[in-house]
């Protein structure tokens, strides 16, 4: 649905990976590729699916992840952030939302601020500084975007410095194509993918266009590992890193002081043919799983697929894609239902396979599916 209420573009943005597509392929198959044994006898009649991460408590195992979410939907990150507090879950909000963090806060509670370092470190802890005290919930550093302009997937380059006419003109026949979409925007009086005001400059009033903030982020080194221990400090409350692929970089990132941690792939946008976070999942999680909260993301569209990720050792997972379908479809109302999907999906299949609680999820309650066999089920 979301494809055809979408312009192409907009479409190709939100469902593209890098060059050829091996890592979002993977991390939709990586799922397919474990099953379940049902069980009949003795099956629960009451589920508990709450958990916290970072201290901040969830009804169930999913929150929505922080996306730049421009042009999908007018409502935004806070029909987002709506929908996901009247499902008793968190979202983060990302750099690059089209909503400022003070408008999401009256919605849900439960945000957490997601940085990209964008500017110099004088700008980063000014907008840090601010989230904190504005109250979000925590701080998620976002770290494993390559700044690949994923050409090959036909995706529109960021503007230049704002929706110019040059711009408008290029994107307008797709627009047309879509006049519910175009019309949803026109009632509400705004424009798709103009300014992006939690990478506000001088000051909060100073907010600048998608196209001079992308500038901007390309032209600002990446951070070292000191540079991110200083951002931890600073900030001084709940802190997770995003992006963690590698048992040493999740181990680099306990050493920082992390509280929690997502393993990543940024939903395939990174190196294409990195696998899915799903196959090192239970590896990271003995490395670290003891003194971290260990997240994880990437392919998840199934209540089945968030049961199969705590199996391995997830106290949570992130959703992206899921979301950004539902908001596309209608506005809050569809997160609402993606996210109702999710949490039905999950009570299922603890029912199926005769667990009462998440929390007693392990390995053994997962077979892999291989080459169309069964492996022995070890109990
Ligand atoms: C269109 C799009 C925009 C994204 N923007 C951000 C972002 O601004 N910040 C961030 O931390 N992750 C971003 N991500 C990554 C997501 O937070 C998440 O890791 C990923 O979408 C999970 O994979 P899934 O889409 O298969 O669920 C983005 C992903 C997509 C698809």
């Amino acid at each position: 649905m979301a494809k055809r209420r979408l312009p192409k573009p907009v479409w190709l943005a939100v469902k593209a990976g890098n060059e050829k597509g091996l890592t979002p392929a993977d991390n939709v198959r990586a799922f397919d590729e474990l099953g379940f044994s049902p069980t009949i006898f003795n099956r629960p009649t009451s589920f508990d699916m709450s958990t916290s991460i970072m201290g901040t408590k969830i009804d169930f195992p999913v929150i929505v992840s922080p996306v730049g979410a421009q042009a999908i939907h007018p409502g935004g990150e806070v029909a987002a952030a709506s929908a996901a507090a009247r499902q008793g879950t968190a979202m983060g909000l990302s750099s690059w939302a089209t909503d400022p963090l003070t408008d999401l806060l009256k919605v849900n509670q439960d945000i957490f601020f997601q940085l990209y370092w964008v500017g110099s470190k004088a700008d980063i802890e000014k907008r840090v500084m601010d989230a904190k005290e504005q109250g979000a919930k925590g701080l998620i550093v976002t770290l494993d975007w390559s700044h690949t302009p994923r050409r090959d997937w036909g995706v529109p380059p960021a503007p230049p410095s704002n929706m110019g006419l040059k711009t408008m003109a290029s994107f307008a026949p797709a627009a047309i194509a879509r006049p519910r979409w175009l019309s949803e925007f026109l009632i509400r009086g705004r424009i798709p993918d103009v300014k992006v005001p939690n990478l506000w400059g001088r000051d909060k009033n100073d907010v600048p266009y998608f196209g001079a903030a992308w500038g901007e982020f390309e032209r600002t080194p990446a951070p070292t590992w000191d540079d991110i221990k200083w951002i931890r400090e600073l900030w001084g409350g709940p802190f997770m890193v995003k992006g963690i692929n590698t048992i040493k970089d999740a181990k680099l990132a306990v050493d920082l002081g992390a509280d929690a941690i997502s393993i990543s792939n940024h939903g395939g946008n990174n190196i294409d043919g990195s696998p899915s976070p799903l196959r090192y999942l239970p590896y990271i999680v003995d490395a670290v799983g003891d003194q971290v909260d260990v997240m994880a993301d990437g392919g998840i569209r199934r209540g089945s697929d968030v049961v199969k990720a705590v199996a391995l050792g997830a106290k949570a997972v992130f959703i992206g894609r899921a979301y950004l379908y539902g908001l596309a479809v209608s506005g809050e109302a569809g997160v609402y239902e993606v996210l109702d999907i999710l949490k039905n999906g999950i009570r299922e299949t603890l029912y199926g396979i005769g667990k009462a609680s998440i929390h007693d999820l392990t390995k053994d309650d997962l077979m892999v599916l291989n080459q169309g066999f069964f492996v022995p089920p070890t109990q």
